[in-house]
């Protein structure tokens, strides 16, 4: 019996973590435990996503909540590591580049276990990114590193990461997409936001780089004042960007804006149903460059680099930086020619999960 300790801490390792809990069920020989780092711990940031996913409840939840990153990162460490000495286990499966990821990823190998990686060897190659630190470092301690795009394996190549560790297993995250598609479909959010198909817009942000400095989000709420004349836009809010804009003075320039609808963050399916149907997507999100990419539906990426370039190469989504003249002008290309197909990256094909419980059932 091999005990793999699993790691779930915020709202983007969740739809990774589902489809993993799941294959391991062909898997007799595993036994996986769920541990909750409680790095997001709302309803609508955590609960919602368990529920609407089908997740295990976690057989422990550390709740360790909102810090500074250090004093976060420090705190899942405390916490997490007499968790790995009482249970002994042979694998942490550690998903995305979040503080959890890489609070957990530490302990493990400083306890001697072996330490397994989804979604390595994305690279935005800006160290300003909290999440680029947090993907290096994980990478550079784990033994088994499951990729999801080719960019993933080059990455690693050039960073001299032995190629008997590194496996192209494709993206859990699309595992879950194509999960509950059907289900989304039956979602009434349309109807309670009064939407039609094709005729709005949806907008998430949430990194440092745009909303904690009060000039970007002029800026923003510039580009927005523009494109609302278009079509309406939709706005889930993440709670750190609503913090921001009170604390910097701008919330009264969004929250009155004709056209601009701020809403609570959604639940998966609820916000799945929104970007399928959207005639544009902006956002400075990771996860959301890859699912627009699925569903075909343009992506506006308001950063100046991705760590996900397939979906650039092969997919919908166009880098648009923060300049406003120059996202303006993406969106209205958009709007002219709207993808019309759209290419399936290799091996986004759902089964991403199933192939890394096999390989881990094997390395157990
Ligand atoms: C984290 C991840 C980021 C990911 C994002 C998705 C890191 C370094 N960052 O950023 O990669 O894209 O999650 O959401 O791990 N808050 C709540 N309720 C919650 C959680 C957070 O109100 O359930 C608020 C708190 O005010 C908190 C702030 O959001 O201070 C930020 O939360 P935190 O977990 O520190 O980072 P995120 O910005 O969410």
């Amino acid at each position: 019996m091999s005990v793999i300790l699993n790691i779930c801490g915020a709202r983007p390792n969740f739809m990774k973590i589902a489809p993993l809990m799941r294959a391991y069920h062909e898997h007799p020989t595993i036994r996986p435990l769920l541990i909750h780092t409680g790095q997001h711990y709302d309803t609508n940031m955590s609960t919602l996503f368990f529920d609407q996913l089908g997740i295990p409840k976690p057989d422990l939840n550390l709740e360790v909540g909102s810090a500074s990153h250090a004093v976060q990162t420090a705190q899942i460490m405390e916490r997490f590591e007499p968790i790995v000495k009482e249970h002994k286990p042979d694998w942490v499966v550690v998903v995305g580049d979040v503080n959890s990821t890489v609070a957990c990823g530490l302990v493990a190998v400083k306890l001697g276990v072996r330490l397994a990686h989804v979604e390595a060897g994305l690279r935005s190659f800006d160290r300003a990114m909290p999440e680029e630190i947090n993907r290096v470092v994980t990478d550079s301690i784990s033994d088994l590193l499951f990729v999801s795009e080719p960019s993933g394996l080059e990455n690693l190549k050039h960073e001299g990461v032995p190629d008997e560790r590194v496996h192209f297993v494709g993206n859990v995250m699309i595992d879950t997409l194509r999960a509950n598609r059907d289900k989304a479909e039956q979602s009434r959010v349309l109807d309670e936001l009064k939407l039609a198909k094709g005729q709005y817009n949806v907008v998430t942000l949430h990194r440092p780089s745009n909303v904690d400095d009060p000039v970007m989000l002029g800026r923003i709420a510039d580009v927005f004042d523009e494109i609302r004349k278009d079509l309406p836009i939709v706005f889930p809010m993440h709670p750190r960007t609503l913090a921001n804009l009170g604390r910097l003075g701008v919330a009264e320039r969004f929250q009155s804006m004709d056209g601009l609808r701020i809403v609570e963050p959604m639940g998966y399916l609820d916000f799945l149903k929104l970007m399928a149907n959207a005639a544009v997507v902006l956002t400075d999100s990771g996860g959301i460059q890859e699912e627009t990419t699925i569903l075909g539906v343009s992506c506006l990426t308001m950063r100046e680099n991705t760590e996900r370039p397939v979906t650039i190469t092969q997919g919908t989504n166009t880098l648009v930086g923060t300049d406003g003249a120059k996202i303006v002008s993406e969106y209205r290309r958009c709007r002219q020619s709207p993808p019309t197909t759209a290419q399936v990256p290799e091996k986004w094909d759902g089964r991403a999960a199933e192939r890394i419980a096999a390989i881990l059932a094997d390395a157990s």
